[in-house]
């Protein structure tokens, strides 16, 4: 009897030991560690994805943060291209959202209301009159649930989080799933997905700090390019006025990759009202499609060069107007005014008010969907 026993159970050994060491296979090329943890006591956990390029991104549970970005530069040096913090109680206290998943809405709402199927709905005030990118404790203050994982050549993580009717003032439980790519071309890919239970409205993004030169000192000698003829001016508190205006003959116009400090001091009213510089929806010529380039930035010292592709509408540009050297960045870097090009695709600032803009709603039944991606190359 013994002697049948020990072999079969022999072998469920193996089989249990095998397909354990199958299912970590898909997940081992994606490592993870210990970042910190929340004050209620939730861990915090640092994801970080490589391609076969050195290409290397790690990303937090919390806020889906995207805390380094290492990218080779025409000397195949690496070099992190995001600004960011080395310590969680940075992120907690001090992050103007460095690298995190905006949500429910990212960008401002007039006065923090909207009417929906003749409900009115009131938001947290965050940003003057205005509230700003989901309110007190937006998508990128929660725990999200990651799962890491690999296919041949690419690796990534799932992002799952709900968000609860009522939370910061919006209906409907809203399901959103968020998924990072990472494949061998350099192209970090983000898709999102949403679902609601009912009507709402929604805008998601990712608030990454660009800085090509190692996150050190300004981009004003950063070349930007947005494919856009047109963009949204704003009122004194950020909040678009409702005119489309063409950036021809204007400061805005990035149509061809063009210095971002070479009109940044211009006298013009726009680049004034937003303390100094940009923070502008563009309205992209892309119209949402993914294979056409939307904006790129290129850093002439060492050669880095950012493509961005996307299915959204519009692209915030926002040139770090509200640093001032006050952040102790990682690296032991200072982040002065102007040492980011920040680009969010997104839907247009306060379109749940402006009913000419591409509708934000989601309904019940329908499943929202978008993607952008950022590739990365030397020239
Ligand atoms: C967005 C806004 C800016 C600023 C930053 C965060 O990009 O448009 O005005 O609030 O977020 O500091």
């Amino acid at each position: 009897m013994r002697n049948r026993i020990l072999p079969v159970l022999a072998a469920l050994i193996c089989i249990i030991f095998y397909s354990s060491c199958q299912s970590n296979h898909s997940q081992e090329r994606v490592s993870k560690s210990f970042f910190g943890i929340m004050p209620n006591g939730d861990t915090v956990f640092r994801y970080t994805l490589t391609n076969a390029h050195g290409e290397q991104i790690k990303v937090l549970n919390y806020g889906g943060i995207i805390q380094s970005w290492l990218v080779p530069d025409k000397n195949g040096k690496r070099g992190d291209v995001v600004l960011g913090f080395d310590s969680l109680d940075q992120y907690i206290k001090q992050s103007p959202y460095f690298g995190a998943l905006i949500g429910r809405f990212a960008n401002r709402i007039a006065h923090g209301t909207f009417t929906l199927n003749d409900s009115t709905y009131h938001l947290y005030l965050n940003d003057g009159p205005n509230s700003l990118h989901g309110g007190a404790v937006g998508f990128d203050k929660k725990i999200w649930t990651v799962i890491p994982f690999t296919t041949d050549s690419t690796e990534g993580l799932k992002l799952h989080y709900v968000s609860k009717n009522g939370e910061e003032g919006y209906p409907g439980d809203l399901d959103v799933h968020v998924t990072y790519t990472l494949n061998n071309e350099n192209a970090f890919r983000i898709d999102y997905e949403a679902t609601t239970d009912k009507p709402t409205i929604l805008n998601l993004t990712n608030h990454s700090y660009f800085n090509l030169n190692d996150g050190k000192g300004t981009i004003l000698n950063e070349k930007l390019m947005l494919n856009a003829d047109t963009f949204l001016p704003v009122d004194s508190t950020s909040i678009p006025t409702g005119e489309i205006r063409s950036v021809a003959g204007t400061p805005m116009d990035f149509r061809t990759p063009t210095e971002v400090g070479a009109h940044i001091d211009d006298n013009y009213r726009q680049l004034q009202l937003v303390h100094g510089g940009y923070d502008h929806n563009w309205i992209l010529n892309t119209k949402g499609n993914l294979s056409e380039v939307a904006a790129s930035v290129y850093d002439p010292d060492n050669g880095r060069f950012l493509q961005i592709y996307t299915t959204q509408p519009g692209i915030q540009f926002y040139s770090g107007n509200f640093l001032d050297s006050t952040l102790h960045g990682k690296d032991g870097n200072v982040y002065p005014k102007h040492s980011t090009i920040v680009l969010e695709t997104q839907h247009y600032p306060d379109s749940p008010n402006e009913p000419s803009f591409p509708s934000v709603v989601l309904n019940p039944g329908d499943t929202f969907h978008s993607s952008t991606i950022y590739k990365f190359s030397v020239k």
